[in-house]
């Protein structure tokens, strides 16, 4: 029999990222929704389309993910990331369900200058990070079946990000200025989509708590500058400090991710970043 497995938030970056893959998986049978149809704030709602469909994994994607804009509109961050990741871990429990639950580096205040591990302390800077913080914990005592991921730096051909921003800049302007000083790990959706669909099909009962990134740290002045190298971009890039490049929301110095738990317990090859972000590239070219 076919697993079904419900993503939240599927029309978003990550959740078009496992749509793009989805038919590789034969033996797994993918819902996708988007809050248009399961808002996954609403309880009542949430608790009827798991009653209504036999689902046996749900990678919840949905999420609020407006870093700054989050500052201000506190409220819906913590309905979308708090509340909204009760309801979808109360019905997995009620159901059977296993939770894969998406969470971030943002836990983290940047601190460090190792790698950071499952186990450490987290204290995020700011309201998306302290609302993906309490969404874990949501989790973890409404679904013992979980698993909660947390990663960084996501980028891909779909949704907005990063990668696509440089490119639309760098088609526009001959000269900008990126970040040198925040250090962290581009991770590749697709990547990070398969590594989902992996866990899934060892479907063990490993639960916690696991780190994904693709291998290799760099800053996003680094990361720009590569983008802009794999295009055969001769745009002029200034390297300049956080400081200088004013955000409502203040963001990790340093957010590397140590992966080495999901790579051991799910047997994953993470690629490095370099060659990930070429494959990207050319999925969008
Ligand atoms: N992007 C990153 O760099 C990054 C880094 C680390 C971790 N993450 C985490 O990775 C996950 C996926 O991120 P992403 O880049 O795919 O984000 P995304 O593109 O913003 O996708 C989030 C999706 O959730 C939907 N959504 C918002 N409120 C909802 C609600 N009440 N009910 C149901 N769906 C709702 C959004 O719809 P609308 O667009 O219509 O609001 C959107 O389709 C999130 O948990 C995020 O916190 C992301």
């Amino acid at each position: 029999m076919k697993k079904t497995v419900l993503v939240t938030g599927g029309n978003g970056q990550l959740g078009q990222c496992i749509q793009s893959i989805a038919n590789q998986f034969p033996s797994l049978h993918f819902l996708f929704v988007d809050k248009d149809i399961l808002d996954i704030t609403n309880e009542k709602d949430v608790l009827d389309f798991f009653e209504a469909h036999h689902i046996h994994w749900c990678i919840n994607c949905a999420a609020y993910t407006a870093v700054d804009h989050a500052e201000e509109n506190q409220e819906l961050a913590l309905q979308v990331n708090v509340v909204g990741a009760r309801n979808i871990a109360n019905a997995c429990q009620r159901n059977g369900s296993k939770l894969i639950q998406i969470s971030t580096d943002f836990v983290f205040d940047g601190k460090s200058s190792n790698p950071y591990k499952e186990t450490d302390r987290v204290n995020p800077l700011g309201v998306y990070g302290l609302t993906k913080l309490n969404g874990e914990v949501e989790v973890k005592k409404n679904c013992p079946s979980y698993f909660i991921v947390r990663t960084s730096w996501l980028y891909s051909e779909f949704g907005n990000n990063f990668m696509k921003t440089m490119l639309r800049l760098g088609s526009e302007k001959t000269q900008l200025s990126v970040v040198n000083d925040q250090i962290g790990s581009p991770t590749y959706a697709i990547d990070l989509a398969e590594a989902l669909i992996q866990i899934i099909q060892l479907d063990t009962d490993n639960y916690g708590i696991y780190h994904y990134s693709n291998h290799g740290q760099i800053s996003w002045f680094d990361f720009a500058k590569t983008i802009f190298e794999l295009t055969n971009n001769d745009l002029s890039l200034n390297p300049i400090l956080s400081k200088d490049y004013a955000t409502l929301a203040e963001r990790p110095k340093y957010s590397v991710l140590d992966t080495s738990k999901i790579t051991d317990e799910f047997a994953l090859k993470i690629p490095f970043w370099k060659d990930s972000l070429a494959n990207a590239l050319s999925k969008v070219k």
